[in-house]
């Protein structure tokens, strides 16, 4: 080890969060790639064309016309205001766009929704298998995971009974992922809303990751039906605006934001401080 790197303090939470395989697998393979191997990946979920020239053009648009300053933390109004839009026309929704906060990336979103939420050694609910940084980002920010075993009696997810069961003194955050990352299953609207009133009765916030809303093959979209958190009081739900059927996936700039529940107006002033 050089001097430079032994003189580097690591938080000692860093102990608790191990590697991102999919990104080392990632380096691996286009270290083979770079050699002149053909290689398919299968490490990352993305799509295997480039970024639509619709896309491109626009964002290069923006880059030459638009003034690029800072904007607010929340996101520039336009956006938020298309999303809500999007709502309306897609779901028959009334999403407005106070309740809208772009981030980049879901991973923004999932760190800012656990920084707002956790003080120091609170407990946070995931599945054991979820997506493997969730508990990373509570951990980051001094939160414990608590990962519970779940198997395909509940599809691979938590419900209701099973929360309750796991509830511990200092549970503040139900976090689930729908459809999940990696098993794919879906929790029925029923479900969400029992993991709701759970979190509601207890003072909880129940975390919703919803971004492959949209990515199903059977059911296709019912206006009003298929976004109950529209409707939900108490929740923040991490959200991408979903392919329509028949356009290609990622089509759409790929936008990340938080959706913040009804009755949560003081979660927007504190994602706006963060
Ligand atoms: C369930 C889930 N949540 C969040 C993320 C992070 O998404 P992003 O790349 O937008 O930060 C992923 C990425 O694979 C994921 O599968």
């Amino acid at each position: 080890m050089d001097d430079a790197r032994r003189l580097t303090h690591l938080a000692s939470r860093m102990a608790h969060i191990e590697a991102f395989e999919v990104m080392e697998i990632q380096t691996l393979a286009r270290q083979l790639e770079a050699g002149g191997r053909d290689v398919i990946h299968l490490e990352i979920g993305e799509p295997d064309f480039r970024t639509p020239q619709p896309v491109v053009d626009a964002a290069k648009r923006a880059l030459d016309e638009q003034p690029m300053f800072y904007t607010s933390a929340l996101g520039i109004a336009p956006l938020r205001e298309a999303i809500a839009r999007f709502y309306a026309q897609r779901y028959e929704a009334e999403v407005p766009a106070s309740r809208i906060v772009v981030t980049a990336g879901s991973s923004a979103a999932l760190l800012l929704a656990f920084g707002i939420l956790l003080d120091e050694g609170d407990e946070v609910l995931l599945t054991d298998p979820s997506y493997p940084c969730d508990r990373h980002f509570v951990r980051a920010l001094g939160g414990v995971p608590k990962l519970i075993p779940v198997g395909p009696e509940s599809r691979y997810q938590l419900n209701a009974d099973i929360a309750r069961r796991n509830w511990g003194a200092r549970t503040r955050v139900v976090n689930v992922a729908t459809p999940s990352n990696p098993t794919g299953t879906m929790l029925t609207p029923d479900e969400i809303d029992g993991l709701a009133r759970l979190s509601r009765e207890k003072g909880a916030a129940l975390l919703v990751d919803e971004i492959y809303h949209g990515l199903v093959y059977d059911e296709p979209v019912k206006p009003g039906e298929l976004h109950p958190h529209a409707q939900r009081p108490f929740d923040l739900d991490i959200h991408r605006i979903p392919e329509r059927p028949g356009e290609p996936a990622h089509f759409h700039l790929d936008v990340r934001y938080l959706l913040i529940g009804r009755g949560e107006p003081c979660a927007g002033f504190a994602l706006d401080r963060l």
